[in-house]
């Protein structure tokens, strides 16, 4: 992992300066907000995705730059907007931006990101990146959408699950990979295969994250574990517990997860007992299991290319995005 982004280093400095240049608006807010996150890090996994795709296709440089800070601008406006959707307190150790500035100037803020990306995009002239771009962006707000309609669903099923989580995290990740193919001037056959391996590099990267939810630490995580639970979002730690607790749990789970929030009474003890059932009945390392699986599929996507040191470190982060604690 480490190794990629040393591999990476000259690209990423390259995406970092046009983050940097494009955050500026002669509208003082916009700066501000967005450096407050910006400024916070990130662990720029889709960005890096982009520049590496393009470097394992023979390809790179400014193109490529240009639309992995895009990636990164789509990623960061959705970061915006979530926070607020979510209610969430903390994003990347910081307060969130909503809380400083208000839900509105998060959302339209959000908005000038998202606009910045489609002007990054435009500039590299490859309609067919501008394409994939734009279809995940469609996507991303499909999935949490979808989501939003089933929060509280204490019959979710893992289909429906997997479809949110899909639409709302994996097609950026697919589409960032498949992106920076594209404008390496890839072969239809890479093209696929990056776009193969970012789709299920993303499904295992939001599993950990919905594992994390009960079974991290806020401190390394940069943001409150438990928010899952307390927005009744049912991720898949969740609906396996409900499911193998059966009738015993019934009622506690109906008042602390499908209960609308208005009368939804939860308290940092339901968490815990939450967290208790999710680790004892096998709920969070099937989750962890699962998120493994599809970061070896995600590898496997990888044979068409021959192996080397780009191939190794794609490799090498399927397991980060399961592994990792932050
Ligand atoms: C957060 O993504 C949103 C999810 C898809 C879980 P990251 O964990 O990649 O966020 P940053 O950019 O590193 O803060
Ligand atoms: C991640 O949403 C996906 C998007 C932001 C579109 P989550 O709500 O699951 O992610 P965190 O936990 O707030 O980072
Ligand atoms: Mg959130
Ligand atoms: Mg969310």
């Amino acid at each position: 992992m480490e190794r990629l982004f040393e591999l990476s280093a000259v690209d990423m400095a390259g995406v970092d300066a046009l983050i940097r240049a494009r955050l500026a608006s002669d509208v003082p807010l916009i700066p501000a907000l967005g450096e407050h996150l910006v400024e916070a890090g990130g662990k720029r996994l889709r960005p890096l995705l982009t520049v590496a795709a393009a470097r394992l296709c023979g390809g790179g440089g400014e193109g490529a730059c240009k639309l992995a800070a895009a990636v990164e601008f789509i990623h960061t406006a959705t970061l915006l907007h979530d926070d607020v959707v979510d209610g969430s307190k903390l994003r990347r150790g910081k307060v969130a931006a909503h809380l400083i500035w208000g839900g509105a100037a998060s959302v339209l803020v959000g908005d000038f990101l998202f606009a910045r990306a489609f002007e990054l995009m435009v500039e590299t002239g490859r309609l067919q990146a501008l394409n994939i771009l734009a279809r995940a962006s469609r996507i991303i707000a499909e999935g949490e959408v979808l989501q939003l309609t089933r929060a509280h669903d204490l019959e979710l099923d893992q289909g429906t699950y997997l479809e949110i989580i899909r639409g709302k995290t994996a097609e950026l990740f697919a589409a960032a990979a498949e992106a920076g193919a594209v404008v390496a001037g890839g072969s239809a056959a890479q093209v696929k295969a990056l776009a193969a391996y970012g789709l299920q590099l993303g499904l295992a990267f939001q599993l950990t994250d919905d594992a994390l939810d009960y079974g991290g630490a806020s401190e390394t995580l940069g943001k409150n574990a438990g928010d899952d639970f307390r927005e009744g979002k049912v991720t898949l730690p969740l609906l396996l517990a409900i499911r193998r607790c059966g009738a015993r749990e019934t009622e506690f789970w109906r008042r602390a997860v499908g209960a609308p929030p208005a009368d939804g009474e939860q308290s940092d003890a339901d968490f815990r007992r939450a967290r208790d059932l999710i680790a004892g009945t096998g709920a969070l390392s099937d989750t962890l299991a699962l998120a493994q699986d599809y970061a070896d599929a995600a590898k496997a996507e990888l044979r068409i290319f021959a192996s080397g040191e780009w191939r190794a470190s794609l490799e090498a982060l399927a397991d980060f995005a399961v592994e990792r604690t932050a």
